[in-house]
């Protein structure tokens, strides 16, 4: 008899309906598997088997042919298990299915005992299914929360394939779970505060800004002067992720495999701050079955290189491209894959490796030529992403012993950056433009959005041509200019917003010369 049940597949971060035709017939037993699967599919055999079995059923003595469809896509994973054996056993009678199967979905990988793995990128493929038009999904318990996540799907927990069989035959009906999850804005940001980091006014205003306007920042500082304190928090004054964002980091993290048990949704910014050591690949994405890397799992959030001259050149240029594009694409045999990497850059750096070049009271100890080299680590087109680079200076005795109550908290900082962000959505949403942070717009849209008064232009000029800018470093000037202006809730570029960000723009002159 043939019988057709249905799964899913997983593309980059989107899932594509996959159909499972079994087909039994009572000659030899043998076990066919065709339709461009990998080699975790074509294990699927062996535990489909062996889970058989120990779920207390005797495996089919007949011929078996099974066909993955599309077949021109490539079925990657173990996730087809739970649909090949639901596919056998209809296909042989076992499943009688007093609930219909066409409307249904199964997802999941089977131990050798007939309990249910979980899988990567369970959320994606679940989307998928919705989108397909069905009604109900089964997954792993491992991966209930993630599936739960958004509505639109009834959605079924399934412990092993004996409580799978107990279901569709009638005996031992499952529930559905409650789908569709709400996060209170007071969880989203509990622990580090910016009200913790004493002094540096100048770089909390930078982050402030950064934070506004989505761009990228360097500080460079002695050893201890709060670069990682203040990056770390970074995420505190960022306003609460938009369900759609939320979606699209969660397909990102459930892809990677990264999902923390229990939780459905991703609804903290993600903040990931990779070791210098870390790989290229580890860092953009890649291997044989693409996986998201550090700057995908950090997309609509924060990465933080800690130590930038440490990381290798071919590392940190691998990230050149993301940061201009806000997506990575990975092309292999298979096909292309792309993620998108839309984050904020955070990098924190010493001005070398002594630590106290430029220092005001204590002496550096590294030898000339050595610091220029250690700079000279980062290279010029990484500098010139960085909208933002401000230095950290060391703290006065006072500065660090002195509590200061008026220290303002994350909650007040992100007020200003959410009315911030809204001033200039609205500025977008009025010319029909996709609301997108300054720091990604294009060189057209910098020209029509960022009108400054003939002062700001004058100003503009003469920083040009005294600090010799860049077609570049203008137009990033006008990008930092325009949210200093958007803080201020004001429509046209003014001196002092110009002035600001020219401030926050002097280092790579005073150490990149
Ligand atoms: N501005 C500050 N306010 C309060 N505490 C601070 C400040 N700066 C440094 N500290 C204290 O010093 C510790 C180290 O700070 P942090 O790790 O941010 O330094 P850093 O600038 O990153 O130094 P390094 O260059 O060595 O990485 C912090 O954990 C904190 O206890
Ligand atoms: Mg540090």
């Amino acid at each position: 008899m043939l019988s057709t049940v249905y799964s899913a597949g997983l593309f980059g971060i989107d899932g594509f309906p996959v159909t499972v035709e079994v087909d039994a017939r009572p000659n030899l037993p043998s076990f066919e598997l065709v339709g461009l699967p990998d080699m975790a599919v074509k294990e699927a055999k062996e535990r489909v088997r062996t889970a058989c079995e120990n779920s207390g059923l005797r495996f089919p003595e007949t011929s078996l042919m099974i066909n993955l469809a599309p077949a021109d896509r490539r079925k990657e994973g173990s996730g087809f298990d739970l649909a090949i054996l639901t596919g056998i056993l209809h296909a042989v009678g076992v499943i009688r299915h007093t609930v219909p199967l066409e409307d249904s979905c199964f997802i999941g990988e089977l131990s050798l005992s007939g309990r249910l793995r979980g899988v990567r990128g369970v959320l994606c493929m679940r989307a998928a299914a919705r989108e397909a038009g069905f009604q109900n999904v089964y997954v792993p318990t491992e991966n209930a929360a993630e599936a739960a996540a958004v509505r639109g799907i009834r959605v079924y927990a399934v412990e092993s394939m004996t409580a799978l069989l107990d279901h569709l035959n009638g005996r031992k009906p499952l529930t559905p779970l409650s789908t569709g999850e709400t996060v209170s804005d007071d969880e989203l940001y509990v622990g580090l505060d910016f009200a913790d980091v004493r002094g540096q006014a100048m770089a909390k205003r930078a982050l402030e800004i950064a934070a506004a306007g989505g761009h990228n920042v360097l500080l460079i500082g002695p050893p201890g002067t709060g670069k990682s304190m203040l990056a770390k928090r970074l995420p505190s004054i960022l306003p609460p992720l938009t369900f759609e964002e939320a979606l699209t980091t969660t397909k990102i993290h459930s892809v990677a495999g990264l999902l923390p048990d229990g939780h459905a949704l991703v609804t903290r910014r993600p903040f990931r701050s990779p070791h210098h050591t870390m790989s290229a690949v580890s860092l953009v994405g890649g291997g044989a079955n693409p996986a998201p890397g550090e700057i995908s799992l950090a997309h609509n959030g924060v990465l933080f290189l800690d130590e930038l001259p440490e990381f290798p050149k071919q590392v940190t240029d691998a990230l050149r491209q993301p940061l201009e594009d806000f997506k990575v694409t990975i092309t292999r045999a298979s096909g292309r894959v792309t993620f998108p990497s839309a984050f904020m850059l955070v990098a924190a750096m010493n001005p070398c490796r002594c630590g106290y070049f430029g220092h005001p009271t204590r002496k550096c100890t590294c030898r000339s030529g050595d610091v220029a080299r250690y700079l000279a680590n980062v290279s010029g087109p990484m500098l010139d992403r960085m909208d933002i680079q401000i230095e950290l200076p060391s703290l006065s005795f006072d500065e660090i012993s002195a509590a200061d109550p008026h220290a303002e908290s994350s909650a007040t900082i992100r007020a200003r950056v959410t009315a911030a962000r809204a001033f200039a959505r609205a500025r977008m949403a009025a010319e029909n433009d996709q609301p997108r942070c300054n720091a990604q717009l294009s060189p057209a849209e910098v020209h029509r959005y960022c009108r400054a008064t003939d002062g700001a232009i004058a100003l503009l000029k003469q920083a040009y041509d005294a600090l010799g800018l860049s077609a570049r470093g203008h137009d990033r000037i006008l990008r930092v200019a325009r949210t200093v202006a958007d803080l201020d809730a004001s429509e046209h570029i003014r001196e002092e917003h110009i002035a600001q960000a020219i401030q926050m723009r002097s280092l790579d002159r005073k150490y990149w010369h």
